[in-house]
């Protein structure tokens, strides 16, 4: 089984998750993550993010937690405390993103009508516990070979595999033309996995400082996805393929199965309606195609 994300949060996380087989971040370990050692700990997230995503405190604590995960030396021990801190970090992120300069969101003293406030103030330490406690348990070996792939889906070199089934859950671009960008949603994670060189692959204009390459993907732009699908059905024709869709999106459905019948003989559409998403007041039918 394999599992692969351009991102690469997405693949440590896959790491820990896929292809870990055995490995546990223990009591000590955890206690060595989360304490301040005779180390001179940089100030990255202090100096860059002041502001932006969380209190001044929190940024301190996450110069000292990643610098002491990347001193874990074991792999899978180190991707289950990267998990750890990626929900951390996301659970208590207003939207859950990393899409805008938003803090005051959360520090705003207003009437509120929603709970999350609670989840937001909760420390780091407190919900980086629950989170490892929760990856670990979900570490099982399935006695097969399963491996985490960090690759463009269409740069990934599939001689090296054989896949006899490809799932494909491809970001999503609504019927008005607005994509899903996971890398500006999600840089800070990015960026935490490559602290030494966070600072250059940053775009300064910004004022959330998202990572070069935002708004560069096909998948983002309503007039080059239908390419890159194609592109993606012919790359991997030769294997079962089964795509997540919206009915609502673009390219049209129609349009996704014209496609898929240039590669595929056989194929069946399933359709999950009165699917509502949070953060959306509109219904959308959630479709899975399964091409052979
Ligand atoms: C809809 S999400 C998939 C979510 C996943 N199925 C899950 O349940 O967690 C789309 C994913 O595609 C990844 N992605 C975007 N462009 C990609 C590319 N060119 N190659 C590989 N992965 C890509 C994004 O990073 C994102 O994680």
């Amino acid at each position: 089984m394999y599992y692969n994300d351009i991102l690469k949060f997405n693949y440590i996380i896959g790491k820990a998750l896929v292809e870990n087989t055995h490995e546990q971040l223990e009591e000590d370990d955890i206690e060595y993550i989360l304490a301040k050692h005779d180390i001179k700990y940089p100030s990255f997230i202090q100096d860059n993010f002041k502001d932006v995503f969380f209190l001044e405190e929190e940024n301190q604590w996450l110069d000292m937690v990643i610098t002491n995960i990347r001193n874990i030396d074991n792999e899978y021990k180190q991707a289950i405390a990267w998990f750890g801190l990626f929900q951390s970090c996301i659970i208590k992120r207003p939207y859950n993103l990393f899409h805008r300069a938003n803090l005051y969101v959360r520090t705003d003293e207003v009437k509120r009508s929603f709970g999350n406030k609670t989840t937001w103030d909760k420390s780091f330490k407190d919900h980086f516990v629950n989170f490892v406690d929760e990856a670990n348990r979900a570490v099982f070996d399935n006695n097969q070979e399963c491996k985490s792939l960090n690759y463009d889906v269409l740069e990934l070199p599939i001689e090296d595999y054989d896949f006899d089934l490809v799932y494909i859950d491809s970001p999503y671009i609504t019927s008005k033309g607005v994509g899903t960008d996971y890398l500006d949603y999600y840089h800070f994670l990015e960026g935490m996995l490559d602290y030494d060189n966070w600072e250059n692959k940053i775009l300064p204009k910004y004022k959330h400082k998202p990572l070069k390459g935002k708004g560069e993907s096909p998948w983002t732009k309503k007039n080059e996805i239908l390419d890159a699908f194609d592109k993606l059905f012919k790359r991997y024709r030769d294997s079962i393929l089964v795509v997540s869709y919206r009915s609502d999106g673009i390219p049209s459905c129609d349009e996704i199965l014209n496609l898929l019948k240039k590669y595929k003989k056989n194929i069946r559409e399933l359709k999950k309606t009165d699917y509502k998403y949070a953060l959306s007041h509109k219904k959308t039918e959630e479709i899975l195609f399964i091409a052979e």
